[in-house]
């Protein structure tokens, strides 16, 4: 049994989100997550709402409302989206909580007492119409390492450095396309260079286990041949403040966006310790060392969960050329594995909010409901390389697989035993065949559980899936629908009650990723209450000042164990409703036209 984090990218409260945002990170890092839970794991997992940063200032300034009532709004709605979809947070947050802020200071003030911090004075671009500060991210020119025409201020997309904005060549603002000024402001910047040489020795003792998905590790580690002092404040009204006597002497700076967000899996993981009203909690998960860490989040975040983050980690405890200790959190521990996935492209088209092509979670979840969506991800999401999502794939993988494939062995399996028995029967007397398929659906658990844990979760539902196949074969060869005269009753109760246990554990082994549907087949089976625990959104206030906001919570105690449950003769089965829905082929053109009507 071991301590797991389960961090979670922080999604932007920039509106609400789209398949491509859970496809990422949100789905993979809940079947991980309850999987772990299931396998005996002590799983704390956390995330929540990125905040802050100059595209939420855009945002609010374009709509006329403030930033804080911004993204109250679009915290409630992505809090309410993710539990819906079934994420298990232990919590979910957001960074605009004074325990957040309180904790980014107190990273800071120590990075800095070790001396991680240089005090530098930067060029900064102004935009020359309003006189304000151009965030880097808003700004696009030519890449001067690659030449990539649109390359932002911050970063490269097309070659992956990391840009200063002045760097650009012919430089422009993405709000009004000026040309903007560039003028000069002090900040502090991370000693990077300072923790390379700690940051590489951590990388390639990850990069040893062999666990990291190639493509991360070998970006990780590319990425520091090039590595400097990187800016960590913004000339910016919007974020976490400098702490003290900094804050006063600097009343227009901000955390940047990046340093404040990653150190929310820690104040995360504080707030959670607090709420539960045991505040020291959260050390089982960050300062004993063989605690394990997994990060989920979409290719676009490997840099600052595989080198931003754990620099900061480093400078706070002082393990860098600068020496130092660590302040009151302690020796942290090092992400154990950044998961990283690729793209969602939707119809060939990559997801982009600004053109309108994108699909809305909450679209999907009230039209779908969670389980068809989740499966799709899981199926054919962007686990190692860029994934596309099409309508026709998403009816197809829920008529032929969910409904043809698991509903219908849920469905004839119910059906059977209430017509013929009204109770799960006990078996007379087991023949090859029946312990044959037993063995089977056992071996499933090992399979399965073993994929996932390596991350492999198409590979693990695949595996799972083929078990239901093997089961819905076994049905075909033992025909208990034929088995009707009074000389073949003992054989039918054995097969029914055979077929019994093997729904009942291939329920458990696709729980992980079908927790609604678990709950459903669960009930078919004639259970009580839920199989697996579910989130809930619970109003809570502020933990150092009146503020209300709300939260994703839940008490995932009674999860059941990741193992067969021998299912109990005389338990009642009445006839089922069906879990899973088949779609009509129309539904692919309806989805296509909606979406190009929304389109802008
Ligand atoms: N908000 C960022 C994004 O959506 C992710 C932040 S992850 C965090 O790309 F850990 F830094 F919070
Ligand atoms: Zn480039």
């Amino acid at each position: 049994m071991s301590k797991v984090l389960s961090a979670v990218a922080w999604p932007y409260a920039n509106g609400p989100r789209h398949l491509g945002h859970v496809a990422g990170f949100g789905v993979p890092s809940d079947v991980f997550s309850r999987y772990m839970r299931m396998a005996g794991h002590d799983v704390l997992m956390v995330s929540g709402s990125d905040e802050h940063g100059t595209p939420i200032l855009v945002l609010a300034d374009k709509e006329g409302v403030s930033p804080q009532d911004l993204v109250d709004r679009n915290h409630a709605l992505v809090a309410h989206e993710l539990a819906d979809l079934g994420c298990s947070y232990d919590l979910y947050t957001r960074t605009t909580t004074a325990n957040h802020a309180a904790t980014v200071q107190a990273m800071f003030e120590q990075c800095r007492a070790n001396g991680y911090f240089i005090e530098q004075v930067q060029k900064v671009a102004l935009d020359p119409r309003t006189g304000r500060t151009l965030p880097d991210r808003y700004i696009e020119g030519t890449c001067p390492i690659c030449g990539y025409e649109e390359a932002r201020g911050d970063q490269c997309d097309n070659c992956g450095n990391q840009l200063e904005p002045d760097e650009l060549k012919d430089p422009r603002s993405k709000i009004d396309g000026a040309t903007p000024q560039f003028g000069e402001t002090p900040h502090f910047f991370l000693d990077l260079p300072a923790v390379a040489g700690a940051l590489r020795a951590y990388l390639e003792g990850r990069e040893a286990t062999g666990a990291w998905r190639p493509n991360v590790i070998r970006f990780s580690l590319n990425i520091l041949d090039d590595i400097r002092p990187r800016a960590m404040t913004r000339d910016i009204d919007w974020g976490v403040p400098l702490p003290g006597e900094l804050g006063q002497q600097y009343p227009g700076k901000r955390f940047y966006v990046w340093f404040d967000a990653v150190i929310g899996y820690l104040s995360a993981s504080i707030e959670w310790a607090r709420r539960l009203g045991d505040d020291e909690r959260w050390r089982e998960w960050w300062n004993d060392p063989q605690a394990l860490s997994y990060y989920f989040m979409g290719k676009d975040n490997i840099t600052f969960h595989s080198q931003i983050w754990p620099a900061e980690l480093l400078a706070y405890a002082g393990r860098g050329d600068h020496g130092g200790t660590p302040g009151a959190f302690g020796e942290l521990n090092l992400p154990t594995e950044v998961v990283s996935s690729e793209f969602l492209t939707m119809e060939g088209q990559q997801f982009s909010s600004s053109r309108g092509r994108v699909i809305p979670v909450r679209h999907v979840l009230e039209r779908y409901g969670p389980d068809p969506l989740r499966y799709f991800i899981c199926a054919a999401g962007p686990e190692n390389q860029d994934a596309d999502f099409t309508w026709a794939d998403f009816v197809q993988r829920n008529n032929s697989e969910l409904v043809a494939g698991w509903g219908n062995l849920v469905n004839r399996t119910a059906a059977m035993v209430a017509k013929n028995v009204g109770e799960i029967p006990a078996p007379v007397a087991l023949e090859a065949i029946d312990e044959a398929v037993l063995a089977r659906v056992q071996e499933a658990f090992d399979e399965v559980g073993g994929l996932i844990e390596r991350h492999r979760q198409k590979a693990a539902l695949a595996a799972a899936m083929r078990a239901v196949g093997e089961v819905n074969k076994y049905v075909t060869d033992t025909e208990p629908f034929r088995l009707k005269g009074e000389d073949q009753r003992d054989r039918l109760l054995t097969v029914l009650h055979t077929l019994v246990q093997c729904v009942s554990d291939l329920n458990t082994v696709l729980a992980p990723f079908l927790p609604h549907a678990a709950n459903r087949v669960h009930a078919v089976l004639g259970g009580q209450g839920q199989l697996v625990p579910m989130p809930r959104v619970d109003e809570v206030t502020d933990l150092d000042s009146a503020r209300p906001y709300e939260v994703i919570t839940g008490d995932y105690s009674a999860t059941p164990r990741w193992e067969r449950r021998p299912v109990v003769p005389g338990t009642p089965i009445a006839k089922p409703t069906p879990v899973f829905v088949k779609l009509d082929d129309a539904v692919v053109e309806e989805e296509l036209t909606r979406m190009a009507g929304t389109a802008g």
